[in-house]
């Protein structure tokens, strides 16, 4: 089975990392999807945070990474996937994932989305909380691979 991980990656956190390994551990193959969204304003670009996942899941098989553009069904069907892979921390979560999933399946009907629970100790993170505590100069090591950190430190110099 080939699943499909999409998500903004910016940056790439160890939640990330996280479901990344577990699902690589059930799927054949995991393709990490990073969106480029244009009307959205990154802290990195699409062709760096895709750069981050490919560095910190090198050492993972069954693992790509590429970025896509508009409708994430139509990257899912570019794959020849049928499977989409989203982390689930809080409840706060649920309603958007939910909105998301059913939305995406309406418009590709064989779609299923599969949800993994966070690892407790990421059940707070989030790529929002990782930049705002850098903005500031706070410590983010418990939060991102170290190679993430400094790529992160780098772009608040
Ligand atoms: O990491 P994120 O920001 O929570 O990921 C959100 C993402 C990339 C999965 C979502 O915004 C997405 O799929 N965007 C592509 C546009 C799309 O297909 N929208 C319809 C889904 S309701």
């Amino acid at each position: 089975m080939t699943a499909v991980y999409p998500g903004s990656f910016d940056p790439t956190t160890l939640g990330h990392l996280d479901i990344i390994t577990r699902a690589s551990a059930f799927a054949d193959k995991l393709v990490v999807a990073v969106l480029n969204n244009s009307a959205k304003s990154a802290l990195f670009t699409a062709e760096e945070r895709v750069a981050h996942v490919k560095e910190v899941t090198s050492g993972i098989k069954n693992v790509s990474v590429e970025s896509f553009e508009g409708l994430l069904v139509d990257f899912v069907k570019k794959q020849g996937a049928h499977c989409v892979i989203r982390g689930l921390r809080a409840v706060t979560d649920f309603e958007y994932e939910f909105q998301m999933a059913l939305t995406n399946r309406s418009m590709k009907t064989d779609l299923e989305t599969l949800f993994i629970p966070t690892s407790t100790q990421y059940l707070y993170l989030s790529s929002n909380i990782v930049r705002e505590i850098a903005r500031f100069g706070g410590n983010i090591d418990n939060m991102v691979p170290p190679q993430i950190k400094k790529y992160v430190i780098e772009k608040y110099k």
